[in-house]
């Protein structure tokens, strides 16, 4: 229950599958929640459900490909509850679920991807980190993707993003720990949210993605949240600059 008590989180991409996971489960745990989504209304529903039972919540509408936007949740964590400890940067946006190959890829595709999936990432990096250094000391978990160390086909923006973010978790990582700044990135595999609803919900695709996991199924938002947790608390107080897989075993074969 108290496993990030009196911690100040922010979360980006809070208002849907893993982010809301996220906020529910920090919330649980007695975390100080700021969350950030481009989506205001799901957003704020959820951080007046999370206040209605006892937690402390603050909503606010961020598009994260925007400095601005960053900047302003960080001041908000900051102004409002008078620090932060831990920020999941988690907003995400997928080119998927069949677009063309790199010939085809359209160039406004490639910019809005890496715009909000890399540029996004580092938007948010630079502004917690600034604000982790006054505590000093804070967790800071990005989340990557199985497609941030493998290459898959037809989706080279979010590929390129996501390996992109592991960078960046890295130099984070390198650049801050001795400041007491943990930076770690999550790999989540192929988890049923509303993102991968349009294939999931497909019984065939399901069933065909099920097959190429060691686990033998898709993983739910729960448990990718749990190791956000982790990553987020003191109990992982010496892992900085990993990743961490959450894929059923799929980058295991
Ligand atoms: P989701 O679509 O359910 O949630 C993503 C959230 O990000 C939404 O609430 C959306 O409004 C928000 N968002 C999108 N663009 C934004 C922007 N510019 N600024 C602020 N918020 C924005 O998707 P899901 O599955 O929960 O994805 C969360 C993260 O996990 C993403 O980074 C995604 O790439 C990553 N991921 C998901 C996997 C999956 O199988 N679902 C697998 C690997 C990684």
């Amino acid at each position: 229950m108290n496993e990030l008590k009196d911690k100040v989180a922010l979360i980006t991409g809070a208002a849907s599958g893993i982010g809301r996971a996220a906020a529910l489960r920090f919330a649980e745990e007695g975390a100080r929640l700021v969350l950030g989504d481009i989506g205001a209304e799901a957003g704020e529903a959820l951080a007046a459900e999370l206040r209605g039972s006892g937690a402390q919540a603050l909503f606010l509408r961020t598009d994260v490909s925007k400095p601005g936007d960053a900047e302003a949740l960080v001041k908000l964590a900051t102004e409002k509850f008078g620090r932060l400890d831990a920020a999941f940067n988690n907003a995400g946006i997928s080119d998927g679920p069949m677009p063309p190959g790199i010939v085809d890829y359209p160039l406004e595709l490639w910019d809005r991807m890496i715009a909000v999936n890399l540029s996004g990432v580092f938007y948010g990096l630079r502004c917690q980190v600034r604000a982790m250094l006054a505590n000093p000391g804070g967790a800071i978990v990005n989340t990557a993707s199985v497609a941030g160390q493998i290459g898959f086909g037809g989706i080279p923006g979010y590929v390129a993003g996501k390996h992109g973010v592991i960078g960046l978790t890295r130099s984070v990582a390198v650049e801050y720990g001795a400041k007491g700044i943990r930076c770690n990135a999550i790999a989540p595999g192929f988890i049923e949210t509303p993102m991968t609803a349009p294939v999931f919900q497909v019984p065939q695709f399901r069933d065909m993605t099920a097959a190429q996991v060691p686990a033998a199924r898709v993983g739910t938002a729960e448990e990718v949240a749990n190791m956000a947790l982790w990553l987020c608390s003191d109990r992982s107080s010496y892992a900085n600059g990993g990743v961490y897989a959450v894929d059923g075993g799929f980058l295991a074969k």
